[in-house]
């Protein structure tokens, strides 16, 4: 099937990376959000992000400005999914939202078009159960930074089909990105395997065994980490970290997914790392 035409719900982080590098790859692109100031600020964040690939020669300046003129943004989903080859949903990790909004996106896109979640740990297959096409719901986990990171995740949901997985794999390498595909199961394989490390760290830090800023030279310059595990734990966001682990602790029913309480005791006290300004690090 052809895709020209992307809808991308929510205009936070993510949303706003894998809206600029749909457009920077020439696809139609609407930017669903239901606060008209979400969307203007994230205009303003991909315009700035474009011109770091401007300075870096990833985009000339006319590319630049054909990307930002393939954008439109709306604040109403039901009227933006109308015309959808594709809608990617990155909108908050709180699954009755999630479910509400495949509802709705569901019974008002075409019958054709691919109903994928940017989710870090959300049951695909459970999104794919509230709607008439689960055949056609997937995962397109993209990184942070989106437009840096080559990753996307492939989630296969216990219905999605061969036609869609194909389709996704293959809209990822027109992107530029590198897909993987990988099953449903909690944390998928990325946060399964980035979250214990993450919480072990806190752990560590929680015994008193190292310091934050050592912890993270450790594995900074021990195992060639762009970023140490507590300063990408405060990236990332707390409460992000927090929630995944309670989804990887339910879904297994493992001990070793236990969250930290020091994670949970900051994630309560509203200390949730670069967002809210404070959390092993001070971001202010
Ligand atoms: N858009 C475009 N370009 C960007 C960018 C953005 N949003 N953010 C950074 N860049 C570019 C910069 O312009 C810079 O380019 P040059 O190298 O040419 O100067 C380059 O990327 C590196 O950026 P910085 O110089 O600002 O800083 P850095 O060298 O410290 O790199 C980083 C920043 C790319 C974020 C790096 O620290 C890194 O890779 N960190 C780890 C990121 C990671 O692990 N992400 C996954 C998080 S998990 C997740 O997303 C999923 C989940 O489910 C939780």
């Amino acid at each position: 099937m052809e895709i020209k035409n992307a809808v991308i719900i929510g205009a936070g982080t993510m949303g706003n990376g894998i809206c600029h590098i749909f457009a920077q790859h020439g696809y139609t692109t609407t930017m669903v959000d239901i606060r008209k100031e979400a969307l203007e600020k994230a205009l303003s964040v991909i315009s700035n992000n474009m011109d770091r690939q401007v300075k870096k020669g990833i985009l000339t300046e006319d590319e630049k400005i054909a990307a930002l003129a393939r954008i439109k943004t709306s604040t109403e989903l039901t009227k933006a999914v109308k015309q959808a080859d594709i809608v990617i949903e990155a909108a908050t990790e709180q699954i009755d939202i999630k479910k509400e909004l495949f509802r709705q996106i569901d019974t008002h896109a075409p019958a054709h078009a691919i109903l994928a979640s940017n989710t870090s740990s959300i049951s695909i297959t459970t999104l794919g159960a509230v709607t008439q096409r689960p055949e056609k719901v997937i995962g397109m986990h993209f990184m942070n930074p989106v437009p840096v990171m080559k990753l996307v995740e492939v989630i296969r949901g216990y219905m999605t089909d061969n036609e869609t997985t194909k389709a996704i794999m293959d809209l990822s390498i027109a992107l530029n990105k590198v897909p993987v595909e990988v099953n449903d199961y909690p944390g998928f394989v990325s946060n399964r395997i980035l979250m214990p490390m993450i919480n072990e760290a806190i752990e560590a830090l929680f015994q008193g065994v190292a310091g934050v800023e050592e912890i993270d030279q450790v594995m900074k310059l021990g195992m060639a980490h762009p970023m140490g595990p507590l300063q990408l734990a405060d990236f990332i966001g707390l409460d992000v970290c927090l929630f995944i682990l309670k989804v990887l602790y339910d879904g297994f029913g493992r001990d070793k997914y236990a969250p930290c309480p020091l994670l949970v005791n900051m994630v309560e006290a509203g200390e949730l790392g670069a967002k809210s300004g404070r959390g092993f690090y001070d971001w202010s």
